[in-house]
């Protein structure tokens, strides 16, 4: 829950309201002009794309399209190029100059610095590059199962601490694939109201009854699996087949830690099954980067199926599903990204497996153990000077992800832009992905920034955050403000 200081949620209300007052005006002299945006107009044809979302990308999306799909020209490491743009046009349309910015990144899921060249992986990317070539152009079932892949699923299922496991070429449709899969009609999925779209668009496909708790708040969990199971299947009132809740391990929009613990008993206690997504913890959090279990001391044995991504920490792609020896197996004979999709790119799977040996140590260092260590130290002091600043700064300690509420509209592309003038790279989120009051700049740490580089970002946010007027949180102690506020969810 957060809670929005009256005043700014007005002027956040007021701005919107401007800019869809403004964008409906334009929208009725758009009929009496043909641009490029206009929909197609065949005859008899029924629009192929209008409504509100249509709308929102005219008249709000394109004013600051600036700000997203910025061109990067390097490594996403520390520090990377990004393209300059300019237009002609008004921002409608973008095009690309000669000149690079060497940029501070502060937006890259890079939690480990495995994204940028490395002593240890690159050499044996490379070299699997020369073995194996780029693509084994073939599924898994048929030519696409090389001794690589097999090592790349007995390293991760030993990593995460389950007996078996099954990797993807991408993370996104190893959650939108896998549902389906193992939930269909008649079962119950019941899924934290922030889950990633990649489970909601899962969730949707399999034609299972879906049902949102909370977020993060077992107790209405509890209160939805009471009611759920008392009231049956739609219709019928039979007993439902099964029940899995859905949890992520540190909710990327967020940056908070699941509360697993609460969760694992209220699901054992009605025996439902649990589904952990940890795309931004496994590798990034616990002491031994094993995510979010590891740090909140819950044993991987009671959680049924844990989903995970190599996009990350691992500086790679793909995804993974972990379980027992008989889930894993059932989903090799049944899944069709498993059966249909050409497998994983092997100089992908080999950053993987070199990245864990990495974490593990067995490549015979301690610098995995010092990655681990630098992105803690670096989150929790980033996140503690951002916080004395008076930013209003979401999530918990440990957790290498830090939204930095912005609100209102106009201050999206603001703080973005002035950010980038300074070359201090940030991404900033807002509806879709947010509640269209919630708009919010995303900082992700890594292991791979050094003390100076936070201290440039810092000393560059707290300029424009004066300048942006984005310290919402002045001095002053929290409670004081938390009382003249709006509480959204
Ligand atoms: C929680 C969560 N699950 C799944 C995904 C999809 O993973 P990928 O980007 O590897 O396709 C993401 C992506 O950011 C995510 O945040
Ligand atoms: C277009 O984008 C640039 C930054 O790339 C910004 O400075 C400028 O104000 C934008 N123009 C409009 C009309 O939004």
């Amino acid at each position: 829950m957060i809670a929005i200081p009256y005043l700014t949620a007005l002027t956040t209300y007021f701005s919107y309201g401007l800019l869809f007052a403004f964008g409906q005006i334009r929208d009725f002299f758009r009929k009496f002009s043909d641009g490029w945006w206009s929909p197609n107009n065949l005859q008899g044809y029924a629009p192929i794309c209008l409504g509100l979302e249509d709308f929102y990308i005219r008249r709000l999306y394109l004013r600051i399209q600036d700000c997203f799909g910025r061109p990067i020209s390097s490594a996403p490491d520390a520090w990377f190029d990004v393209v300059e743009r300019f237009s002609n046009d008004n921002n409608k349309t973008l095009k690309r100059t000669e000149k690079i910015n060497r940029c501070l990144n502060l937006g890259s899921y890079n939690y480990l610095g495995f994204a940028a060249a490395d002593e240890y992986c690159t050499p044996r990317v490379i070299e699997s590059l020369k073995k194996y070539s780029s693509s084994t152009c073939s599924t898994r079932v048929d030519g696409g199962t090389t001794v690589l892949h097999n090592e790349l699923e007995e390293s991760v299922a030993r990593f995460v601490g389950k007996p078996a496991a099954i990797v993807f070429g991408m993370g996104y449709v190893t959650n939108s694939a896998i549902l389906p899969v193992l939930v269909g009609k008649g079962s119950l999925i019941i899924s934290d109201s922030l889950n990633h779209n990649s489970i909601v668009n899962g969730a949707r496909g399999s034609g299972a009854t879906v049902r949102v708790f909370q977020h993060n708040t077992p107790s209405h969990l509890e209160e939805v699996l009471r009611e759920q199971i008392a009231g049956g299947q739609p219709r019928t009132h039979r007993p439902w087949k099964k029940i899995v809740v859905i949890v992520e391990g540190i909710y990327s929009m967020e940056g908070e830690l699941c509360k697993l613990p609460e969760i694992i008993a209220i699901c054992k206690k009605y025996k439902a099954y649990t589904y952990l997504d940890e795309a931004h913890s496994i590798g990034a959090v616990g002491k031994t980067g094993r995510g979010v279990c590891e740090l909140l001391g819950v044993d991987t044995a009671d959680v049924d199926i844990m989903m995970g991504t190599f996009t990350k920490s691992f500086g790679s792609c793909g995804g993974y599903i972990a379980g027992s020896k008989e889930l894993i197996q059932y989903l090799k004979y049944t899944c069709p990204a498993h059966l249909y999709a050409t497998s994983i790119s092997l100089p992908a799977a080999e950053q993987i497996i070199s990245a864990i040996r990495v974490i593990l140590g067995e490549d015979g260092s301690s610098r995995g153990a010092q990655k681990l260590a630098r992105i803690r130290e670096n989150s929790n002091f980033f996140r503690s000077e951002l916080q004395k600043m008076g930013f209003e700064v979401l999530g918990d300690n440990d957790s290498p992800v830090m939204p930095i509420m912005l609100y209102n509209p106009a201050k999206i592309p603001a703080f973005s832009r002035e950010c980038l003038k300074q070359n201090v790279a940030v991404v900033t989120v807002a509806f879709p992905a947010t509640p269209l009051l919630l708009a919010r700049a995303r900082i992700c740490i890594s292991a791979s920034h050094t003390r100076e580089d936070l201290n440039k970002a810092l000393e560059v946010f707290s300029r424009v955050g004066d300048l942006v007027g984005i310290k919402y949180f002045p001095a002053e102690p929290k409670k004081l403000h938390q009382e003249e506020r709006m509480k959204l969810e």
